[in-house]
């Protein structure tokens, strides 16, 4: 099993969108994947046709255990998707009071790491969204992957936030054994604008260790497959923004590879 998240703590700057859209190409390969939303808004879990104000079982249900999480409890909150290749673990809107709750108590950083492991043999890779905030869901997702992506807007306000996320970043290996691998994935560029292409030649100066070089063009067909509700690539394979998401897919994969072989 491989888990990535996807965190930013910039809002609407993607991330939903990579998530669905990896797990979605991942799908189509033949791998089972499993994606877990981690924002109390639920944008993954409306995306895949459930109602986060109305779900009455989320991954909100795996924090109600002092931090531990019983045996097939994460079986029992999965739900189906639209691909028949990808399993959620939906988020509810009672997320929202988690952070509050556990920020008093401590101890639950560790919540999807171990709801993972009761998975293990049942996906061969995880997609963690997370809330473009710092709490208790975003350290969760840190912990429980092996890479992370963030999402980078190419407009102006965007590398503010990049040097926030960098710096939780910094902070959360603190408590790691080996630094967590990054990648940065300009989204939403517009070739026409100076500020996309500002912001990506600013990248490429400053982060260009952990940037993949090419971006994620401003495409409606993203939109589109959201509003129906079906990964990307079951809308339009060869959709623009599909074929960056493929390419970006490529890269990861065979970073991950590298790391892998590096170890072994
Ligand atoms: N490359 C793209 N081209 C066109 N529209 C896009 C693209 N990427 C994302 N969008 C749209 O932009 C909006 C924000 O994207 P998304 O929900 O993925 O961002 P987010 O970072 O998850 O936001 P939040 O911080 O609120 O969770 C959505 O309506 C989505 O459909
Ligand atoms: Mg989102």
């Amino acid at each position: 099993m491989r888990v990535w998240a996807v965190a930013n703590q910039k809002g609407g700057v993607g991330k939903t969108t990579t998530a669905v859209a990896l797990a979605g190409l991942l799908a189509d390969q033949g791998q089972k994947v499993l994606v877990v939303d981690l924002d109390p808004h639920g944008s993954m879990t409306s995306y895949f046709g459930q109602d986060p104000d109305q779900l009455t079982s989320s991954v909100f249900n795996l924090f109600q255990h002092n931090g531990q999480v019983p045996e097939g409890l994460a079986a029992a909150l999965l739900k189906e998707t639209s691909h028949p290749n990808i399993g959620l673990l939906p988020s509810s809107t009672s997320l929202a009071t988690l952070e509050r709750q556990s920020a008093a108590q401590g101890g639950y950083g560790l919540v999807i790491s171990r709801a993972l492991a009761q998975l293990w043999n049942d996906y061969q890779f995880v997609i963690i969204d997370s809330p473009p905030l710092l709490g208790v869901s975003m350290i969760n997702a840190l912990a429980a992957c092996e890479q992370l992506i963030i999402p980078v807007q190419t407009e102006f306000l965007a590398l503010k936030g990049l040097e926030r996320m960098v710096h939780t970043l910094n902070m959360v290996n603190r408590s790691r054994k080996q630094a967590l691998p990054y990648t940065i994935v300009p989204t939403l560029f517009d070739r026409r604008t100076q500020a996309s292409l500002n912001t990506l030649r600013l990248l490429r100066r400053d982060y260009a260790e952990h940037l993949w070089q090419a971006y994620i063009p401003i495409d409606t067909k993203l939109r589109d497959a959201s509003l129906a509700g079906v990964v990307p690539s079951q809308l339009d394979q060869n959709a623009r923004g599909v074929l960056a998401y493929r390419a970006l897919l490529r890269f990861l994969l065979a970073q991950s590879l590298n790391r892998r072989e590096q170890v072994a």
